[in-house]
């Protein structure tokens, strides 16, 4: 069976990441994902998950400390200054990120994740992340600035040297209604040229 959209992003992320590793949450919304890479990375490792609002946050403690989870750094601050979080002289290595985009499911629909910001914080991200690390975006394009977005990041991913990364496009062709689809990045290298 093909797996659904947010099936693959997981399915792209367990493949990738080890326990004990260090993740991001660049979106934490109500939580999903941030759970997902706690139980992924266990005790050992560590999610960093960022977001912008209030209510986000919240909705990520409670599902933290309903499922008991320890190892996750809640950061109310937008994810475009995820470096200011890992420091170079503490040589963090990043194993994976991901992103969930557009807005928060029932709250305000105006604030959304925005072409500047994420493409600030992918490329931060893929300069610190370890080789073969994924980053897994999964883009709405569908709401009002959702196009804007998507078209912003198709262009900054599309100049990516492919000596240095592997960028996939997965998504469903025929649906209606602007339908959901993945952008995974994957570092092959150290360090980048
Ligand atoms: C689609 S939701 C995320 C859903 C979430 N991953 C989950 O599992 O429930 C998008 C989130 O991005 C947040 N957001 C928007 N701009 C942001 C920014 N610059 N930095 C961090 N979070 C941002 C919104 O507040 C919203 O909660």
């Amino acid at each position: 069976m093909l797996k659904g959209i947010l099936n693959y992003a997981h399915y792209l992320l367990e493949e990738t990441i080890q326990s004990g590793e260090k993740v991001i949450d660049a979106t934490c919304g109500n939580g999903n994902d941030t759970l997902f890479f706690s139980k992924l990375v266990g005790e050992n490792g560590h999610v960093y998950a960022f977001d912008i609002q209030d209510q986000a946050i919240a909705n990520t403690r409670k599902v933290l400390i309903n499922n008991n989870c320890s190892n996750v750094s809640l950061i109310h601050d937008s994810h475009e200054r995820i470096l200011d979080y890992f420091p170079k002289d503490k040589n963090e290595e990043i194993a994976g990120a991901i992103f969930n985009l557009g807005y928060l499911p029932r709250s305000d629909k105006t604030v959304i994740t925005t072409p500047d910001s994420t493409v600030t914080a992918v490329d931060a991200i893929l300069n610190r992340l370890k080789k073969d690390g994924l980053v897994v975006l999964v883009v709405y394009h569908g709401h009002e600035g959702g196009k804007e977005e998507k078209e912003g990041l198709l262009k900054y991913l599309l100049q990516l040297d492919q000596k240095q990364f592997n960028v996939l496009r997965y998504g469903f062709i025929n649906q209606k209604n602007d339908p959901p689809f993945i952008l995974a990045i994957q570092k092959k290298v150290l360090k980048l040229k």
